[in-house]
């Protein structure tokens, strides 16, 4: 039996935009399914925060490749969502400081460190199926997926969101300024235009991805959908 012709475990992709529910729908549907999970994002965040911490600068191109070619990295799906684990400890709240995310966003737009980063997240595909988040989940990194997603939502609904979490873990201020809505408003459409123009994977639907808006679903109602389309890709009708 030839490598191509061997099982392989299934992949459920869920992309899109920063802010649409990626990581709690990812994360509530691998737990019911009993599925791994991957958050590439916190793959592209843990990268960062290692370079940071050895001092890196993101021009040092050499330097990040050599850093992603092993990066000790596991996910666990928790009751809070998903835990990344670096070298055996919990990376908690610290792959969230907006210093990470904003070398997080530069070392994502080097070509060379999204190829380094490529076999490592490929490795997360095991049985029994894996369900991947990210920004190219079903356009470069799984393409042969067998259920791809394109989680969607208004910036509007997507920045009300983003305040009512952090208004309840009492985080509307950063550096001493108060964090409005219209800057977080703001802030997503930046992020927005700069991942949907990038010239290396951008945060695009793939041709075969089926696009859910959730600006006026629950969490339960999306996760609902999702586990519905599984069905169908999994066990398609005749
Ligand atoms: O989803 P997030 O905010 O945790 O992602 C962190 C950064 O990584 C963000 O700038 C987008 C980028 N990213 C990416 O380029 N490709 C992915 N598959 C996932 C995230």
């Amino acid at each position: 039996m030839n490598a191509s012709s061997q099982a392989r475990a299934p992949v459920l992709t869920i992309d899109g935009p920063s802010g649409a529910g990626k990581g709690a729908v990812s994360s509530r549907v691998a737990r019911a399914l009993g599925w791994n999970v991957l958050d590439s994002g916190a793959v592209y965040r843990s990268v960062a925060l290692a370079a940071l911490q050895q001092g890196l600068s993101a021009r040092d191109e050499a330097g990040l490749v050599e850093l992603c070619r092993d990066l000790p990295l596991a996910f666990e799906a928790g009751e809070q969502g998903i835990e990344v684990i670096l070298d055996g400890r919990p990376l908690g709240d610290a792959l969230r400081a907006e210093q990470v995310s904003v070398m997080s966003s530069q070392v994502a737009a080097i070509p060379a460190v999204r190829e380094a980063l490529l076999d490592l997240q490929r490795s997360f595909q095991a049985e029994p199926g894996l369900v991947a988040d990210g920004r190219d989940m079903g356009t470069v990194v799984f393409p042969d997926a067998e259920v791809k997603i394109f989680l969607d939502a208004s910036v509007t609904e997507r920045a009300r969101r983003r305040y009512q979490q952090l208004k309840q873990k009492g985080q509307l201020k950063e550096q001493g300024e108060d964090v409005t809505f219209d800057r977080l408003f703001r802030d997503l459409e930046e992020r927005d235009r700069r991942d949907r123009e990038r010239a290396v994977s951008p945060t695009i639907p793939a041709d075969d991805a089926v696009v859910v808006d959730s600006t006026r679903m629950t969490l339960d109602e999306v996760v609902n959908r999702v586990e519905q389309l599984v069905r169908q890709g999994l066990c398609p009708p005749d």
